[in-house]
């Protein structure tokens, strides 16, 4: 048994979508999740800028102390898993990230092998997805189509959403998705999810949207499982999202790093722009106040470089 929190950022809010899954399949499970609105969006900056945002993001969890990381970023996956998971594993933390399980999920659910991929300006260039996808099955064909917009859109919150702005944007990247054929569209960014309305009325029936999401939780769940990490059942008292606990500091995010005794889950966010924006647009993806646990954090006074 070990209750130390488990770590989820993003370049903002689009990390949530992911976290609600591991909320929803492993509601024993302390988490803290970091967006990083101040610097939002990643995915058009260069491969060495989101490198170097995920190594800050990097090692303000080591410092919470989390027993694994979550970079539910397709960005930062694409431009920086490796760097960050060898790093992390030889402190024996592992870190799960969202390009392979939402690929091996669009992989399985393809009928006719021809898969759209949607992702920001920087996942698209990686070319990761082409990669992981013809390794998972050569056969299968990759309509790959960067959709930078949707991620400042979904990040004004939900009332524009499904905004006549919205769908005017996605009918513009979409529509030559449509003539492709697809019968799956793999959203590869945790923003998209959000978008899930406009984005299926612009691709019209018969095209199966994939996110990362279940996929990514599934995973967390079997390398907690795997590694004997997973946490003890919530005791008396209850937790969540919005409950007090001791100490709030980086250090203590969540309220119990570093203890692996039998504590209630504990869910807090920190965000490096303001919590007040943060707040109620987490509640609106969570559909559960995030209260008072949400805390801004200096991500600058964190160094660039891994350890
Ligand atoms: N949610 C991030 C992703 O999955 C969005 C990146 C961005 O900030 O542009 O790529």
């Amino acid at each position: 048994m070990d209750n130390r929190p488990i770590g989820v950022f993003d370049s903002g809010l689009g990390g949530l979508t992911v976290l609600k899954e591991i909320r929803r399949i492993l509601p024993n499970e302390s988490i803290v999740y970091f967006g990083d609105c101040g610097r939002t969006p990643y995915g058009v900056k260069s491969p060495e800028t989101v490198r170097r945002y995920t190594f800050q993001n990097t090692r303000f969890f080591l410092e919470v102390g989390v027993k694994l990381l979550v970079i539910a970023c397709n960005t930062s996956s694409a431009c920086a898993y490796g760097p960050v998971a060898g790093a992390l594993g030889g402190l024996g933390v592992p870190v799960v990230e969202v390009i392979r399980p939402g690929a091996a999920a669009a992989a399985s659910a393809t009928r006719n092998r021809r898969v759209g991929v949607i992702g920001t300006a920087a996942t698209i260039a990686s070319g990761v997805y082409v990669d992981v996808l013809g390794e998972t099955d050569p056969d299968i064909q990759v309509f790959a189509k960067a959709c930078p917009l949707f991620v400042p859109i979904a990040e004004e919150g939900p009332g524009w959403w499904d905004h006549v702005s919205a769908r005017i944007i996605a009918e513009e990247y979409l529509g030559g998705l449509r003539e492709t054929g697809i019968d799956v569209l793999l959203l590869g960014c945790t923003h998209y999810p959000l978008l899930g309305g406009v984005i299926s009325a612009a691709l019209g029936g018969g095209i199966m949207l994939v996110s990362s999401a279940q996929a990514v939780a599934a995973e967390v769940s079997a390398r907690l499982g795997a590694l004997g990490l997973c946490a003890g059942s919530e005791s008396e008292g209850g937790g969540g999202v919005g409950s007090e606990s001791e100490g709030g500091g980086a250090g203590k995010a969540g309220g119990e790093g570093g203890s692996r005794g039998e504590v209630s889950p504990q869910i807090r966010f920190y965000t490096s722009d303001s919590p007040e924006k943060f707040e109620p647009l987490c509640g609106a993806i969570l559909g559960e106040p995030a209260g008072a646990c949400v805390q801004k954090l200096d991500i600058d006074k964190y160094e660039s470089r891994l350890p």
